[in-house]
């Protein structure tokens, strides 16, 4: 098995490819952003630094635009996302108490991740199952109506 050092530096290395492969292209920023959160998972200084320095430009430019947009994450992120649907009729339906629910289950707030690496929780916009209000969806499953912290219970379980 790798170690976590080699992991590390064929990750690197996995990301320097991209890195000259995406410098042709104009604007690379965010397409080398999305690579680097696909190999490592998330975003963390380090690799901030590591693309900056490739790229010659200042780290704190990396930074500005990794915390603009919500897609980047530079904690590590769970096996599952569990996103819970902020839209009109979920919100209006209970979505805010849901996500306190959601919150007591996993010992997590919004955008965080279980100490177990199992989830990280993130809200979205409407995921078209209105009907099913308030909704969150792991992975491609879609749970609606739930009303019970017992039926989360239930639900979170059926993942470990
Ligand atoms: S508003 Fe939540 S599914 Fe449409």
């Amino acid at each position: 098995m790798a170690s976590a050092t080699q992991m590390q530096s064929e990750q690197y290395a996995r990301l320097k490819e991209v890195i000259e492969e995406k410098k042709k292209i104009r604007n690379p920023l965010i397409e080398i952003l999305r690579s680097a959160q696909e190999i490592f998972g998330y975003l963390p200084v380090e690799v901030q630094e590591f693309i900056a320095q490739e790229l010659d430009i200042p780290a704190n430019k990396i930074y500005g635009v990794v915390t603009f947009y919500n897609f980047f994450s530079m904690t590590p992120r769970g096996k599952y996302t569990l996103n819970v649907c902020m839209g009109t009729a979920c919100f209006v339906k209970g979505a805010p108490h849901l996500v306190q629910m959601l919150s007591n289950q996993l010992g997590i707030q919004m955008g965080e991740t279980t100490q177990d690496g199992l989830f990280t929780m993130s809200a979205v916009r409407c995921v078209g199952a209105c009907s099913l209000a308030p909704v969150f969806v792991i992975g491609e499953d879609t749970y609606g109506r739930i009303d019970s912290k017992d039926k989360i219970a239930e639900i979170v379980q059926r993942y470990h």
